[in-house]
């Protein structure tokens, strides 16, 4: 049986319809504004309506970049976008009007984390960890063949662990958030700040800019790494050592067969994982004691939201 899946982010919503092997075999998507819930739910439901003229489905998981309820129907709170106590899947379930359809949100990380877990980069284990470096840090955990959901359904919000007493503000409302360090929003901040500091040594970002230091963006970054820019090669270091150090701590808690790693800035490869795994390696406690972890590229690029929001609601419906 097919499931619809869709990824909200901030500013565009996609959206597929999966079949039981995680394949798409449709998708579009929408323009969204993350500060208006209801044009997201107006998106979402007008989406699914395209794709319901040619396709059969039963169950439609929404991936959401916040806390979402255990019983998966609320946003609870979310740091980038302005859900606060709504009922997602009620709104969106209302719109589309269906009552042979189940409607299921899942955290946007977790969505993710299963589509590598089922179908992508951790297939072939059955305790890891993802990470996935976008506008947030989010995170989905494993353990023995088990998504990680908690008492509340709040398990895994990584980003969130505080890694630097009073260091930057958080969306959350903290400061010193993993999230400010290991996000893509952490490196264009890095770099914009370097560009202002040190206009000259930012010479190839600031081209790619236009000149203007506050438009330059994460993948012009990864774009003059690879070109070797010294700088840029530097700015990547920084974000994996900042993933690197976190996952370390993580193994002390999770001891995950393998870390996977996700979000469009995985495009820089080894510019970002090697310096990963050597902050990691470097602070693994009993290292030389245990296995080193390895840490790896996502698989699923950008459909892994749509794919696992569609085979974890496929999940959450038989069990309804
Ligand atoms: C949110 C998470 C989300 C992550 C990635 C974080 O700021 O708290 O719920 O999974 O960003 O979108
Ligand atoms: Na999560
Ligand atoms: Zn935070």
């Amino acid at each position: 049986m097919h499931a619809i899946g869709v990824d909200i982010g901030g500013t565009k919503i996609a959206v597929g319809v999966v079949d039981e092997d995680g394949a798409i075999v449709a998708k579009t998507k929408r323009k969204t504004k993350p500060q208006d819930p209801a044009s997201i739910d107006a998106a979402i439901a007008d989406a699914v309506a395209e794709l319901a003229a040619d396709h059969e489905f039963h169950a439609v998981g929404l991936a959401a970049a916040g806390f979402v309820s255990s019983d998966q129907e609320n946003v609870l709170f979310a740091p980038n976008i302005a859900w606060r106590d709504y009922p997602l899947a009620a709104k969106v379930g209302a719109l589309i009007g269906r009552d042979d359809v189940a409607v299921v949100v899942e955290n946007d990380a977790n969505a993710a984390g299963w589509a590598e877990f089922a179908f992508g980069a951790a297939r072939d284990v059955k305790h890891m960890a993802l990470l996935t470096i976008g506008t947030g840090l989010g995170a989905a955990l494993v353990v023995d063949g088990k998504l990680v959901r908690g008492a509340y359904g709040f398990a895994a919000e990584l980003g969130h662990l505080r890694v630097v007493p009073n260091g930057h503000s958080c969306g959350c409302g903290l400061r010193g958030c993993w999230e400010q360090y290991a996000s893509g929003s952490a490196l264009t901040r890095e770099a914009r700040r370097a560009a202002v500091d040190r206009p000259v040594r930012a010479a190839a970002l600031l081209e790619l800019a236009g000149g203007d230091p506050m438009a330059i963006t994460g993948p012009q970054v990864t774009q003059v790494a690879m070109d070797g820019d010294e700088l840029g090669l530097e700015l990547l270091a920084e974000l994996g050592r900042w993933i690197g150090e976190g996952s370390a701590s993580l193994a002390a808690a999770l001891d995950p067969e393998l870390f996977v790693i996700g979000g469009g800035v995985v495009a820089a490869g080894d510019l970002l994982l090697h310096p990963a795994r050597k902050a990691f390696e470097a602070n693994l406690p009993a290292r030389g004691h245990r296995p080193i972890v390895p840490i790896v590229a996502a698989q699923m690029g950008n459909d892994a939201g749509i794919v696992g929001a569609a085979d974890l609601a496929r999940i959450a419906a038989a069990d309804r």
